[in-house]
């Protein structure tokens, strides 16, 4: 590993531990921007119909599989949509058989496609328990979805009212809260031994509130858990970059069409899955953390879910001409808006 300030750097290939491939003409027209870069990813389970069972895992699977365009090496981690009629035994058989190597779980309601989400939490308790028994671990988008808490407050609220206690009840339950957003997210990491982990995404890391609202709403600045304020966005780089190991790279890339994300009522997601790699190298070396760039986008993931780590390696330089990422991708359903970080970008693959 090269010093912080260093042009040049080496790092094994990175994982991404949380993303959104969807399925059809849009998962072929965006699996090639993830496996470009990244050797294995968790694949979020949010289809319609969501992915349920390890057989609808298996067939999902093969779909990305089919996918993967010749000469990149990708490997999909599948999880399963918990639901409250999640049946533990089918969870176990599938993690047994390697098919399936998280769940996750939606309070009903809280973001794209979460309906069939979890609302009586006792009803998930029996396949939570199992899932401890077995260390199989739980994927948490943490907001609540009651319409009385105000959007900017439902990370805090949901660790509060819901995690917190789930926690309590459950400590062997190895818990990933995902996309973390706020110090509230990152204190209860801190303070929770080590059985609880965040991944955090590209996005949150560059942008606060300020990049959806100021000077015109900008709906490609919008995904859920919503942005912040800057405090919560430097102490998101203060934990990425500290090389604690229960904080990892989930970049969340979420494609939608620009038509669904332009519209009087646009969806939730950043797509960041093209230019992330070099984003992060560009945040880290600003935080004079290159050295933990590994630590954070390839080290700490496996780390958490118990996987090995990869061999391969990526070389990034910093060079005097900005790094040109294309604006959108194209794909059968129309295109999607690649996430622009507002600041030129300096760094390159070697
Ligand atoms: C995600 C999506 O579009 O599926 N959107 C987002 O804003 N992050 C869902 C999610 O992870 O919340
Ligand atoms: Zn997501």
């Amino acid at each position: 590993m090269s010093e912080n300030s260093a042009t040049r750097i080496t790092i094994r290939r990175p994982d991404d531990w949380h993303l959104h491939l969807r399925d059809g003409d849009m998962l072929r027209a965006v699996l090639p921007e993830t496996s470009a870069h990244f050797a294995r990813a968790i694949i979020m389970p949010n289809l319609v119909p969501p992915v349920i069972k390890t057989v609808d895992a298996i067939a999902y699977r093969d779909r990305i599989t089919a996918a993967i365009p010749t000469g990149h090496d990708f490997t999909p981690l599948m999880t399963l949509y918990l639901t409250e009629g999640t049946d533990p035994d089918d969870v176990e058989a599938g993690f047994k058989a390697g098919v399936i190597t998280a769940l996750k779980l939606y309070p009903a309601g809280a973001t794209t496609n979460s309906a069939s989400g979890v609302r009586d939490f006792d009803k998930a308790m029996p396949v939570l328990e199992r899932m401890a028994a077995l260390g199989i671990p739980l994927c948490v988008h943490g907001e609540v979805t009651d319409p009385e808490i105000d959007i900017f407050d439902r990370e805090a609220v949901f660790i509060e009212r819901i995690l917190a206690p789930l926690h309590q009840r459950l400590p062997e339950l190895r818990v990933i809260m995902e996309h973390i957003t706020t110090e509230d997210g990152i204190a209860f990491v801190q303070g929770s031994g080590g059985n609880v982990a965040a991944s955090i995404t590209t996005h949150h890391l560059i942008i606060n509130r300020n990049a959806i609202l100021v000077g015109g709403i900008h709906p490609h600045m919008y995904c859920l858990p919503v942005a912040k304020r800057e405090k919560h966005r430097l102490a998101l780089r203060k934990a990425a970059t500290s090389g604690d190991e229960r904080f990892f790279l989930g970049t969340d890339s979420a494609p939608h069409t620009n038509a669904r994300k332009e519209s009087a009522c646009g969806c939730a997601g950043c797509f960041t899955a093209t230019n992330t790699v070099q984003l992060l190298a560009h945040v880290f070396e600003q935080e004079n953390a290159l050295h933990r760039l590994e630590a954070f986008a390839v080290l700490n993931g496996p780390k958490f879910y118990r996987l090995p780590v990869n061999e391969a390696t990526i070389t990034l330089e910093k060079r005097d001409d900005a790094a040109v990422f294309p604006a959108r991708i194209e794909t059968a359903e129309g295109p999607v808006t690649v996430f622009d970080p507002g600041c030129p970008v300096y760094w390159h693959y070697a």
